[in-house]
């Protein structure tokens, strides 16, 4: 994970214009956002998202899915999503060339790491992360094959250019001619000790992860959710958490966040997706024990203790103590 701000401020703004708008695939808008004074961006890493936060408010994460090596441009790819929850609709719909959109970020929460072979795994709007670590793995040289499913071949972006780079390295399964991928058998058929990269819908990721847990243990599993897994509630009670920095010592009830509770205390924290999938809220625990119920942290982080995403996390002691 990204280390939490240590100044425990908030990440800047940036505004940015949008230069390009362009249809990828079928209900799949691209857009290019470059500095209005054509400066360089902070640099971003394959895997990282930004926000951006629309002129309606909402904040919405979507995964670069450029060049990694281009310090002028994001490029973002976003799927028209008519029963999401409208920030999808609001871009494809209304966000013009030529228009200013405000971002925060890059952020990184599906590095890619170091490894002899790649076995990249997308489904649908989930190729935007994967298409980046491609173009990257193909420039070092690395062995690597990609299998993308989509509901029909017109619905897949960025199909054409990645089987033009990878040729038969590049397995299309368009759902309306071949059905859904045999994930079991990819994963039986995975190089030994190969990185997988996982990135589309819930289904997916759930069949790669039962499949890799069942199959294999000599291969690593990397996966990027975009929306939150169902979790069973269990009953929520109410804790205290201590603002070390601020001095305060504030209550949780049972029907609200920490995060809820902080910015209604202090106001001025980072937080964006509120589903425990973005990172942008990760705070530093600094006493007490989280109960983290978010989707980023590793097993080994959640049993550090030391570090929580403060918009679904709660507690499992009775007081939590964060550096804010
Ligand atoms: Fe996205 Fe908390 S706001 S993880």
């Amino acid at each position: 994970m990204n280390d939490p701000n240590p100044a425990g401020g908030r990440e800047a703004d940036m505004e940015l214009v949008v230069t390009r708008r362009v249809e990828v695939a079928a209900d799949v808008v691209q857009l290019e956002l470059r500095s209005p004074e054509r400066s360089a961006l902070i640099p971003w890493t394959v895997g990282a998202h930004i926000d951006l936060i629309l002129p309606s408010g909402r904040i919405r994460q979507y995964s670069l899915c450029g060049d990694a090596g281009n310090p002028d441009a994001y490029v973002v790819a976003v799927q028209r999503q008519p029963s999401g929850r409208g920030g999808s609709v609001e871009v494809c719909d209304s966000i013009a060339t030529g228009q200013l959109l405000t971002i925060r970020g890059p952020r990184n929460h599906f590095p890619m790491g170091d490894a002899a072979n790649y076995l990249f795994v997308a489904g649908g709007i989930g190729i935007t992360p994967i298409s980046a670590m491609i173009r990257e793995v193909e420039s070092a040289q690395r062995d690597w094959t990609l299998v993308y499913g989509g509901r029909t071949a017109d619905h897949m972006p960025f199909l054409d250019e990645l089987t033009e780079l990878g040729g038969t390295r590049v397995v299309p399964v368009p759902q309306d001619v071949s059905g859904l991928p045999d994930i079991d058998e990819l994963i039986r058929n995975a190089p030994a000790g190969a990185a997988i990269y996982c990135c589309g819908p819930s289904p997916m990721l759930a069949a790669v992860e039962s499949a890799v847990e069942s199959l294999r243990d000599d291969v690593t599993l990397h996966i990027e959710r975009f929306v939150a897994p169902d979790v069973v509630d269990s009953p929520r009670t109410a804790f205290e958490v201590e603002l070390r920095r601020s001095g305060v010592t504030i209550a949780v009830p049972p029907d609200k966040s920490i995060l809820d509770v902080v910015l209604d205390t202090i106001g001025d924290v980072d937080f964006s997706c509120e589903q425990g999938i973005c990172g942008a809220c990760e705070t530093k625990v600094l006493g007490g024990r989280p109960e983290h119920n978010d989707s980023l942290l590793s097993e080994e982080e959640r049993e550090s203790n030391t570090t929580m995403m403060i918009c679904v996390g709660r507690s499992k002691t009775r007081k939590l103590i964060l550096d804010l």
